[in-house]
């Protein structure tokens, strides 16, 4: 065993407080999370959702199982009847408005995984494998969180972050515009990335934040927009249904919102481009894909951006 060193000069300083996940598995990112549980599992397909992240291919392709896409209602609901035998459904908690659909699709298809990319503070229900991706939530370079009963039989790499913070501490010191190819490099480097242990780094910084307090800020930013915008907003959201969202999806038949936001310096996500390559400009992806505004209600923001947020998106409807 190596020796401990004592003395010397300082590591990044940071809080050590717990992992809201502590007892998950720790890994490098959400899809090979995924790919994580379909090496434990002797599943033969999968169902994939066409409104997804293309990314989510990634871990099928790589195991070499079957996929097939499914669509959702406007509820969010898969419209699938019934899954094979020794298949499985990625059922995904949509904004983090979904935890009752969670329990919907587990009840109807028995063999689910869940994908809580966009709720990190949803629990798993029962026994299902579960897992979380930490920089959708959080100022962190990578790292996922999984759920998971079975473990892989095989020895995994820890993770190394070193590479992947510059576009965190660009937009810290710089701002975001300064940042942002950095982010989009970082974004793009975690294709064919094999299972890695979480980094050190990143397991560091998710043990210094403060969930409660993100957790609160994020809860009443949204009810927040949700008390301006229900009354317009296309989507019914269900508030039993929520632990902690991601952002306020807020859906609006109207063309050109999202770039007059993002000129107001709004930043807007579209989720996913991918999804038009892959349904009928008809379809509810499709729709939600153009139409959906995900409205930003992190920890960072306070009421006077809220305000900001409506008055330009009132000015422009
Ligand atoms: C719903 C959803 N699931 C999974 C992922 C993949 O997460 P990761 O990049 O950590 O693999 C994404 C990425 O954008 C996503 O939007």
């Amino acid at each position: 065993m190596s020796m401990k060193p004592i003395g010397g000069y300082f590591e990044l300083e940071l809080n050590k407080f717990s992992e809201y996940h502590k007892d998950a598995i720790a890994l490098n990112t959400a899809r090979n999370a995924l790919e994580y549980v379909l090496r434990t599992s002797e599943y033969q397909k999968i169902y994939i959702p066409y409104y997804t992240c293309d990314v989510m291919l990634e871990p099928s392709k790589k195991v070499n199982i079957e996929f097939e896409f499914y669509h959702i209602d406007k509820g969010f609901l898969p419209i699938v009847e019934a899954i094979e035998n020794n298949a499985v459904l990625l059922y995904t908690n949509y904004f983090g408005i979904c935890d009752k659909l969670v329990e919907v699709a587990a009840r109807k298809f028995s063999r689910v995984i869940v994908d809580n990319t966009q709720a990190f503070y949803s629990l798993p229900v029962n026994s299902i494998s579960t897992f979380y991706s930490c920089r959708k939530f959080f100022g962190v370079p990578d790292g996922s969180y999984l759920y998971c009963a079975r473990s892989l039989n095989q020895e995994l790499e820890t993770d190394l972050s070193e590479g992947r913070i510059s576009h965190l501490i660009k937009r810290l010191e710089q701002g975001a515009e300064e940042g942002f190819a950095y982010f989009r490099a970082n974004d793009a480097s975690f294709v064919g990335q094999p299972i890695k242990r979480m980094s050190k780094l990143t397991q560091a910084l998710m043990m210094s934040i403060d969930y409660e307090r993100i957790k609160k800020r994020r809860l009443e930013n949204f009810f927040y927009l949700h008390n301006a915008l229900k009354d317009i907003n296309e989507i019914r959201i269900d508030l039993e249904s929520i632990t902690c969202p991601m952002v306020y999806p807020f859906l609006i038949n109207k063309e050109g919102i999202r770039n007059a936001l993002i000129n107001r310096k709004i930043f807007v996500a579209q989720y996913w481009p991918n999804v038009m390559e892959w349904v009928d400009p008809n379809s509810v992806e499709f729709y939600l894909t153009t139409h959906l505004l995900p409205l930003p209600i992190d920890q960072r923001i306070d009421k006077s951006d809220l305000d900001r947020i409506v008055s330009n998106l009132k000015n422009y409807l």
